[in-house]
């Protein structure tokens, strides 16, 4: 039986030397517990500090510093003159403080918001992790010039201009909408204020923008199919009836959709580049949807991700570069052209529409920083932005050139690869009825990532076929590794 006044306590627990958790830690943690599970009833008095600290060893100070942190917290009470109690109200069992009433009904199974529950399904998260041969969409980030990069970040954070340590503005940083919208008017013939523009931390929150600014639940989308998945997932979250819309030699098939759906809200689609069939929007097809909008108050977002990469003449302009009628958003990303931790993209908003987007952009989480956009601003005013998109031009066009010659050549019975004029994947056809799931479980087993051309539709097209990145895969492995294709793909042919 114990006998000293600290006893009945020191049963509860001990403090052990050879561990690097400190003593002070330990005290703290076994008083609360003993506190919490009612050991040290409500009122009951602790030791006093020089027993405590006696019987356990330890510091007179180190126990003190323990009871003013549990008065601190309302677990003790500290009685001038009388020493330091466990607090009155922490009576479990009987206090009502801790016995509030019962709802009639019990509560319900389901933790997550009908809402939230369709993201169970999504296979967006597909772009995260590391990385294998030939996934799509990932730049050379080995020839990205980090060193030079790094110095525009620390100028950013460090210059004399302290406001980039702050929330910044609420459309984004102005000296990086001032260098977006120069930019546009060099590469993609747009004549953009920079007012217009809302920075973001990525086309991925341009969508989740545009859909909770635009969308009512029910809201029709008209979104090609196949079509970005990402992109496709947020908008049916949000609620909205997500239209698969085929895509012919000119991109969006308009008529199919006015015979097929209902009215759209929102049109998604991949002009410049369709994701990812890769087919360019005819002129035609562009005036007769720029038209359709104006005449049925539909909105359009241009997602216009991989566009400066473009292997033959100069880059198209943008669909959005005709649109006098301001009923485009356009998307732009740095995660293709240069890296995509930047996190760093853009809306193009029609003007009367800006105020709810910077409004939104905050009460939805600011998540880019207004450092890092201050140093992109800095990289693209020096032309070093541009300078690495030639680069990586010249780059991606061999890659692009010897992959098609590679399938060409080593995966001809099993694989039909489709010329691409920009960009930085490349589909191919499956033969022989192969299964594109099948494929690209065959293939990641050898270390290749491909994707199913099935995951980017909502409608199942027919034909199957895979993905393939070129832009992140170096040359030099490209035949080896077309050549390990063409061997796990022929294990999968129904006659091998
Ligand atoms: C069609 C399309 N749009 C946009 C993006 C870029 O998304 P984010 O800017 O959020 O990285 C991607 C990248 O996966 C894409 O494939």
């Amino acid at each position: 039986m114990p006998k000293s006044p600290g006893g009945a306590l020191l049963h509860g627990f001990s403090i052990e030397r050879d561990t690097p958790v400190p003593i002070y830690r330990q005290l703290d943690a076994s008083l609360r517990r003993l506190i919490l599970d009612g050991t040290l009833a409500p009122g009951r008095k602790l030791p006093s500090t020089r027993v405590l600290a006696q019987e356990l060893g330890v510091s007179r100070i180190t126990v003190k510093s323990v009871y003013e942190q549990l008065v601190a917290e309302g677990y003790a009470l500290a009685r001038t003159g009388a020493g330091t109690f466990v607090s009155d109200g922490l009576d479990f069992e009987t206090s009502p403080k801790f016995r509030l009433p019962r709802h009639k009904a019990s509560p319900p199974d389901v933790e997550i918001s009908e809402r939230a529950r369709s993201i169970m399904s999504s296979r967006a998260n597909m772009r995260h992790g590391e990385t294998d041969p030939f996934r799509p969409g990932v730049p050379a980030l080995d020839l990205f010039p980090v060193k030079a990069w790094n110095k525009y970040l620390l100028d950013a954070a460090t210059g004399t201009d302290r406001r980039n340590l702050s929330y910044g503005e609420v459309n984004g940083s102005a000296a990086l909408r001032a260098s977006i919208a120069r930019h546009l008017s060099d590469a993609r013939s747009m004549q953009v204020d920079p007012d217009q523009i809302i920075i973001t931390s990525g086309a991925q929150q341009a969508f989740v923008l545009i859909a909770f600014v635009l969308l009512n639940k029910g809201d029709t989308v008209w979104y090609e199919n196949p079509g970005h998945i990402a992109g496709r997932d947020v908008m049916q979250i949000m609620g909205s009836n997500v239209a698969p819309v085929p895509i012919d030699d000119e991109g969006m098939d308009l008529n199919f959709a006015i015979e097929n759906h209902p009215r759209p809200t929102l049109i998604f689609t991949t002009p410049s580049h369709q994701q990812p069939l890769g087919t360019t929007m005819s002129l035609v097809r562009r005036l007769a949807l720029l038209n359709y909008a104006q005449e049925n108050g539909a909105w359009i977002i241009e997602d216009d991700y991989d566009s400066e990469f473009r292997y033959r003449g100069r880059p198209l302009p943008a669909l959005s570069a005709l649109d006098s009628e301001r009923r485009v958003f356009y998307v732009g990303t740095f995660s293709k052209s240069m890296f995509a931790a930047i996190r760093l993209g853009y809306i193009v908003v029609p003007p009367r529409l800006v105020e709810s987007f910077a409004i939104a952009r905050n009460l939805l989480g600011q998540s880019s920083s207004a450092v890092v956009e201050q140093a992109l601003s800095r990289f693209m005013d020096d032309g070093r932005f541009v300078e690495h998109i030639r680069k990586m031009r010249r780059v991606y066009r061999e890659r692009r050139d010897i992959l098609f010659d590679c399938l060409t050549k080593d995966c001809a019975d099993s694989l039909e690869p489709q010329p691409t004029d920009a960009g930085m994947h490349m589909l191919a056809w499956l033969k022989n009825g192969m299964d594109d799931q099948a494929a690209h479980l065959a293939l990641l087993s050898v270390g290749i990532e491909t994707l199913p051309l099935s995951v980017y539709c909502i409608k199942p097209l027919g034909r199957s076929g895979i993905v393939l990145g070129f832009s992140g895969t170096h040359e030099r492995r490209i035949p080896k590794l077309a050549e390990r294709m063409s061997k796990a793909l022929r294990s999968l042919a129904p006659n091998k």
